[in-house]
């Protein structure tokens, strides 16, 4: 092989190097030409066949045509991949002007939270949950807390009576959690301090009623309970609840299932008792339904009236919602409006968090 014939085989290398695009490619000629069984490393395979005086001349020359072309690999092999890395950086890069995308958060419906927030309050006191039926019977509704069939209080709750058979006895859906003081205290032995925060139902919808609400239930019971328990159970929950110094007044009224009985109202929030349209100028505003459990009721579950005492509070879920978040249509709960769920809606801490 003369020189020719080697210069040829370099050029041949250098323009076929010069044109490969990827680095792939480029691997594989370096293979075919300097690999093992390469055309270059035969020909320095091929010194041995040669006469001793041709060897030096000729090994020098193909070693030239090797540093050459593994020159011509290696400067073709870092412009590819400085090549290949702008392409990736280009591919790859983030536009930080775009605007960001929005992401939409479901959140907590006031009424969810407020459960939550009563619950809390409630349960730092000592007021463990109990869940009661919504499916009631007339018995544990109205019957057993003291509001016998013909008891004038059963027309004050519009109640939606459930089809039964014949000898079923009659069902309703439960108009106050009431219902679950006669659960809790038929199965269990005082002392007992409950809550129960559920659904009730009354057939009367219009722009202060809907047929479906919220209500949450207290009951205490012990030895030694008396009426100021009640009351300081109840100014702590309302200070609590709204989170701010609340006035509390209590007022004579009549539950067939309380004796004493009394409508609690809470000083306005709104104009600090001055009167607004609110409350009516009066500077109060009615929360809760409370009083002594009556020992009537105490009978009708078992329970020993000489000995032990309860008390016992409700309230509505909705009304307190409005009240502490000035939410100032109660429809607006149940209308699922956008606007209403993003204004009121709570992001909870846990979820908020995360983000
Ligand atoms: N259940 C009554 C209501 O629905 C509230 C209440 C509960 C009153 C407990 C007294 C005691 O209005």
């Amino acid at each position: 092989m003369d020189t020719m014939e080697l210069n040829n085989i370099q050029n041949k290398a250098i323009e076929t190097v010069a044109n490969l695009n990827n680095l792939q490619d480029l691997e594989a000629a370096r293979v075919s030409l300097l690999g093992k069984n390469g055309q270059i490393t035969q020909l320095l395979k091929q010194l041995g066949t040669l006469a001793p005086e041709d060897r030096k001349t000729f090994g020098q020359q193909v070693n030239k045509v090797k540093v050459e072309v593994t020159s011509a690999l290696e400067k073709r092999k870092n412009k590819l991949e400085i090549e290949e890395l702008n392409k990736k950086l280009a591919s790859e890069a983030v536009d930080i002007t775009l605007p960001a995308t929005h992401k939409v958060i479901g959140k907590m419906h006031p009424v969810s939270y407020v459960m939550e927030e009563v619950a809390s309050v409630l349960g730092k006191v000592g007021f463990n949950h109990a869940v009661g039926k919504e499916i009631e019977t007339d018995f544990y509704n109205f019957t057993a807390l003291n509001i016998p069939d013909d008891h004038p209080a059963r027309q004050d709750h519009d109640t939606f009576y459930i089809k039964t058979k014949d000898d079923e006895e009659r069902k309703v859906l439960r108009t106050q959690t009431s219902n679950v003081q006669i659960h809790t205290m038929e199965d269990n032995k005082p002392p007992l301090r409950i809550m129960s925060i559920g659904r009730v139902y009354r057939c009367d919808s219009d722009v202060t009623h809907t047929p479906q609400f919220h209500q949450v239930e207290g009951l205490a019971l012990d030895t030694n309970l008396h009426f100021g328990h009640l009351k300081g159970t109840l100014q702590k929950f309302m200070t609590d609840y709204f989170e701010r110094d609340v006035k509390i007044r209590m007022r004579p009224s009549y539950f067939p299932f309380v004796e004493p009985g009394t409508e609690v109202d809470i000083g306005c929030l709104f104009c600090n008792g001055e009167g607004c349209r609110i409350c009516s100028n009066t500077g109060w505003l009615e929360v809760l339904g409370a009083g002594m459990v009556h020992r009537n009721v105490l009978k009708n579950c078992g329970v020993d009236s000489e000995k032990y005492q309860g008390f016992a509070f409700g309230a509505g879920i909705e009304r307190l919602a409005m009240l502490k978040y000035g939410i100032n249509d109660l429809r607006l709960f149940y209308e699922s409006q956008e606007a209403f769920l993003n204004h009121f809606g709570k992001v909870p801490a846990s979820v908020s968090a995360k983000l």
